[in-house]
């Protein structure tokens, strides 16, 4: 199989990554925190250091601000849940993945706060457009940093500054630019950060983080154990454990940590050149190419490795992804991308567009062989 899909999850992961999972579920696989015996206290060592890693690899305030998540969406839904009150106002836009829109649009809905969705130009969110959308009442920017469909970086360096003197909290869905685009959260104030450990940091599924920045005080949604303080009637309030109820997935952390320790090993910088490399092969072709093209603007500079391509009248996205994956063993993604409201504002929906995300094995080779395989697809040679 090629594996274009690493917007979704990537595949395959590091071999140290592999290679802890193994030694962590053999030696170490107790309830971490809970017990005291000496398995149980490696058990949560490895939580601390899952902890450490992300405050060191994002400049965080403190190792306690990290909370560890089931994925990106839980840690937007507890940081957008956890932190919203009635009457309060929100800024989102128009690139955000479903775990940003539906949360916002169902709590608008009911009544509980007031929302502006601000329109991207070409992929790319203007500064300007948040700060005149900013009103007394805003208690919340939720924004993405990469788009998941169209791949583009957002300027969050420039919007982080107009959002913390309007006095409102910043939350940044790091989903597809953490590992490949560099965040320093001592250089750009950012509240809340969320983000998977299964895309670009190369943990398993199931593994997720939420960083709560020192203005953030949220309230948590699910209560439960939390290993410690287990007297106290309520959830205790300090964190991590206040939001971090229930047994967490300590083996997944384990991945996680292998990770981000072999993304810092390689670079960031390093891996987002290669994808976005592998990419401009397919902008080459596509711009060459009668009735293919690419979605948003194309500017190598503020890309991250997924590029989505708006297919030639008379084929169906969806017959394409089945086609590559059934005649040539390669997997790409697809459909709306959980992503509906850019592809409104693309003219893409509803069938959606194709999206190629290359990660870092894929080769020079493996592209030439999705572009021969999309050009016999759409000559009919199937
Ligand atoms: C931009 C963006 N946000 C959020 C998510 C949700 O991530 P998860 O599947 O880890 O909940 C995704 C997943 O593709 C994404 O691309």
């Amino acid at each position: 199989m090629i594996y274009l899909d690493n917007a979704a999850t990537s595949f395959p992961k590091p071999e140290p990554v592999y290679q802890a999972l193994d030694r962590f579920a053999r030696t170490s696989l107790a309830n971490p925190g809970r017990s005291g015996h000496r398995m149980a206290v490696r058990s949560d060592r490895m939580l601390d250091d899952g902890r450490h890693a992300l405050n060191q690899f994002f400049r965080g305030e403190d190792p306690d601000r990290w909370i560890f998540t089931l994925n990106c969406t839980d840690a937007l839904n507890i940081a957008i849940k956890g932190s919203v009150n009635p009457g309060d106002h929100v800024i989102t836009s128009d690139l955000e993945h479903n775990s940003i829109s539906r949360p916002l649009r169902a709590l608008e809905k009911a009544g509980v706060i007031s929302l502006t969705r601000i329109a991207s130009e070409q992929g790319y969110i203007d500064p300007d457009a948040v700060r005149k959308a900013l009103t007394p009442k805003t208690k919340l920017v939720a924004l993405t940093h990469t788009s998941n469909v169209l791949g583009t970086i957002q300027p969050i360096e420039a919007i982080a500054p107009i959002v913390r003197e309007a006095d409102a909290l910043l939350l940044v869905d790091a989903a597809q630019s953490a590992g490949v685009v560099p965040i320093d959260l001592r250089a750009t104030p950012i509240d809340l950060l969320a983000f998977p450990g299964h895309k670009s940091l190369y943990g398993p599924t199931g593994t997720g983080a939420l960083y709560v920045g020192p203005r953030a005080n949220l309230r948590p949604w699910r209560e439960g154990g939390t290993g410690g303080d287990s007297a106290s009637e309520t959830q205790p309030v300090q964190l991590p454990f206040v939001l971090e109820g229930g047994t967490p997935n300590v083996l997944g952390v384990a991945g996680l940590v292998a990770g981000i320790a072999w993304v810092s090993e390689q670079k960031p910088d390093v891996l987002r050149n290669h994808e976005v490399s592998l990419l401009q092969r397919v902008v080459d072709w596509a711009e060459a190419t009668e009735g293919w093209k690419v979605a948003g603007r194309w500017d190598a500079a503020r890309h991250a490795g997924a590029l989505s391509l708006i297919v030639p009248e008379g084929f169906h996205p969806l017959d394409l992804g089945l086609a590559l994956d059934s005649a040539f063993e390669i997997a790409i993604r697809p459909g709306l991308h959980c992503a509906p409201y850019i592809h409104k504002a693309l003219g893409t929906f509803p069938d959606g567009t194709v999206r190629i995300s290359p990660g870092p094995f894929n080769t020079p080779e493996h592209i030439e062989t999705l572009l021969h395989a999309l050009t016999d697809i759409t000559a009919g040679v199937l």
